[in-house]
């Protein structure tokens, strides 16, 4: 630790996630600051900083200086305060768990799911910091892949085979995941998201490394290939790139913040009860600087 370079690192996976200490969120970041945590988090894909007692105002100051920041499509779920915070959370503001029959539950329900935030957008978020206000060890871990690694541990022939792939991605897919909430009339007000397509590989535009580009949350198919057989490449690539060895469980401490990058990472929830844990979650979104970029574009 020095005065330039304040910052601890201690790996928390061998192949994604650190834990930053030495640094007070709460604070602006000065430019070699800003330059060492954003390369520490292009290495890293995750960073974990305990202890970071911040209010909503400080955790939006925070993200702002990774970019600009994007408004849930989904009005349930924003802070009546501030529109850039997105509750993940089955406690409501009044503080009351919210009964696993509402709306509002159920939409959060399937962020347990593998995906990549805002994957149903044009141009997906690059990045998301995620705050654990209240928090809990019964279930509510969150897990994170490392999806260049899971493109690297994929045979050459079938790297070749999806270089050219591209997946359809639809928001209204992952409302169709859900029994109860597609039954719904009131299904929340979201803004209009047209399906929009991605390829399957994506490069990185900071890292230039490749990476598998899933979000089960919002595939619907591959183009150009009979529906059965998409949803068999989709779900076997979704299994391998979830496997033990690619993925980082972050146990959650209250006043953890959690920074991941969408571009190569995925993420999951481990379930938990909802009835009588509660887990309240903010999150900042960040948006994202381009369409993903595939390899025949380079
Ligand atoms: C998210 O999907 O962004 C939230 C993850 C979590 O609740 O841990």
């Amino acid at each position: 630790m020095s005065l330039h370079n304040p910052i601890s690192v201690r790996k928390r996976h061998p192949l994604i996630g650190a834990e930053l200490t030495g640094v007070d969120l709460r604070c602006p970041l000065d430019n070699n600051l800003f330059e060492r945590i954003h390369s520490l988090w292009m290495e890293n894909l995750v960073l974990v900083f305990p202890n970071q007692s911040l209010n909503d105002e400080q955790h939006i100051k925070f993200g702002s200086q990774f970019g600009e920041l994007e408004v849930h499509p989904s009005l349930a779920h924003r802070s009546s305060e501030n529109r850039e915070i997105y509750r993940v959370s089955n406690v409501d503001e009044s503080g009351n768990i919210i009964q696993s029959t509402e709306t509002a539950w159920q939409y959060i329900n399937l962020s347990w799911l593998w995906h990549t935030d805002s994957s149903f957008r044009k141009i997906p978020s690059k990045g998301s910091i995620l705050h654990g206000i209240e928090t809990t060890k019964k279930g509510g871990h969150t897990l994170f892949a490392n999806m260049y690694e899971a493109y690297e541990g994929l045979e050459t022939s079938i790297k070749k085979r999806l270089d050219s792939l591209y997946v359809m991605h639809d928001h209204d897919y992952i409302i169709k995941q859900s029994r109860d909430l597609s039954k719904k009339s009131d299904k929340g007000s979201y803004e209009n998201l047209p399906p929009v397509r991605h390829p399957l590989i994506q490069i990185h535009p900071v890292t230039g490394r490749r990476s598998l580009f899933l979000s089960p949350h919002t595939m619907d198919y591959i183009v150009g290939m009979e529906r059965n057989e998409s949803r068999e490449l989709l779900d076997e690539l979704i299994h391998h790139a979830t496997s033990e060895k690619f993925v980082y469980k972050h146990i959650w401490e209250n006043d953890d913040v959690v920074m991941w990058d969408n571009r190569c990472t995925m993420h999951a929830v481990e379930p938990f009860d909802n009835t009588s844990v509660r887990r309240i979650m903010h999150r900042v979104t960040l948006v994202g600087d381009n369409q993903p970029i595939s390899i025949e574009s380079t």
